[in-house]
């Protein structure tokens, strides 16, 4: 069965058809960073154009590099929360419009779950159930996935998201956006042991929190105070106050899933999102997995970032398990935080 996967939830425009949940035909995604890159950011009204004007091409390059046409398909997934929404919108609006021309049924995608799913993508063994972590430019959440819908949330942030701390951090040290690859490429010349920044960590719960550590590596650049001019800094101490930040926020989000696999009793963990796309975070990971005997299922580096092969993937899933919506499906910029549920331990 092949599913039509469209994704406009930020600032990448994309289109994927996969088979069967895990065989992807094709996976288009236009990026518009150079349009952001002056601003240090995304600017919602310059992204929604830039979706306007590339939805219709990446939508037809996605069929055609698949060889399939809207007849061959049987099914439109789309992110329709959370995101920008007017972004969002534009996104939803393509997938109506196919899904009504075409009298194809219609799958509202979490973006969020998407990305806990990207790991499974292309791959013939089990991945479920396992703790599972998004860190993506929005979000950072952790979660008991149990099945590739079923996904419970045990902690996230309580301010920025991973991937925001990199892209402010970037911009601190006056690097280019986004802020995650400079980053890490940067990071690669320095010693995370010049420059320790302190780790946030909360007692008796899996949230996270980067403003801190954001705000230290601004007073370390700036000093605090604020009205005095910045110091300029050398190339040996940008790379090192970047190889210092990466270190800190690789530990924090390894720790904590490392630390939910082992208290829920899961011998897989998964990750997803763009951050997941980082190399010192990816070898770390490889690592403590060995050590700890556990399998590690990190997606190929084209399925971290934005893209729309796994919310076609996961729409598949969606679709079996009868959860399909009509063309009345409406874009949420947040979902609702469903409570979260106190970590326990397996029982045995
Ligand atoms: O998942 P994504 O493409 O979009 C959102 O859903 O937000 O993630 C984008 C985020 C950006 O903040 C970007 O800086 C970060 O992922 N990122 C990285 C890397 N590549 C992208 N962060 C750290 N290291 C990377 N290599
Ligand atoms: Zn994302």
């Amino acid at each position: 069965m092949l599913i039509l996967g469209i994704e406009t939830s930020c600032d990448e425009t994309a289109a994927a058809v996969v088979r069967d949940g895990k065989e992807v035909l094709s996976s288009i995604v236009a990026s518009q960073d150079k349009l952001h890159l002056p601003y240090g950011g995304v600017v919602p009204e310059i992204a929604c154009r830039a979706h306007l004007s590339a939805m219709l091409p990446v939508l037809h390059r996605a069929l055609h590099e698949a060889h399939v046409t809207l007849d061959d398909v049987q099914a439109v997934a789309v992110v329709n929360r959370p995101g920008l929404i007017g972004s969002l919108l534009i996104g939803l609006t393509a997938a109506k419009v196919v899904a009504w021309l075409h009298d194809l049924p219609l799958i509202g995608v979490n973006h969020i779950h998407a990305h806990a799913y990207a790991a499974a993508l292309e791959r013939n063994i089990p991945t479920f159930p396992c703790a599972a972590l998004v860190a993506s430019g929005g979000h950072t959440s952790l979660f008991h996935s149990r099945s590739p819908i079923d996904h419970e949330l045990l902690g996230g942030t309580r301010d920025d998201a991973a991937g925001e701390a990199f892209d402010k951090v970037a911009s601190i040290l006056g690097l280019g956006y986004p802020g995650g690859p400079e980053i890490d490429r940067v990071a690669r010349e320095g010693d995370p042991r010049a420059v320790p920044f302190k780790r946030s960590r909360f007692q008796d719960s899996l949230d996270f929190s980067f403003s801190g550590i954001k705000t230290a590596v601004l007073y370390h650049c700036r000093g605090q105070n604020a009205a005095e001019p910045a110091r300029p800094l050398s190339r040996r101490e940008i790379a090192d106050i970047a190889a210092g930040f990466q270190e800190a926020v690789v530990r924090t989000l390894s720790d904590r899933l490392f630390e939910a696999a082992e208290t829920l009793g899961e011998s897989r963990v998964a990750v997803g999102g763009g951050v997941a796309a980082n190399s010192r975070l990816r070898e770390r990971l490889r690592r403590e997995a060995e050590c700890r005997g556990l399998e590690l299922i990190l997606p190929s580096m084209k399925y971290c970032i934005d893209n729309a092969a796994m919310v076609a993937g996961l729409g598949w899933h969606l679709l079996q398990a009868g959860q399909v919506d009509d063309l009345t499906l409406d874009a949420h910029p947040t979902v609702r935080p469903s409570p979260r549920k106190p970590l326990r331990a397996k029982p045995v």
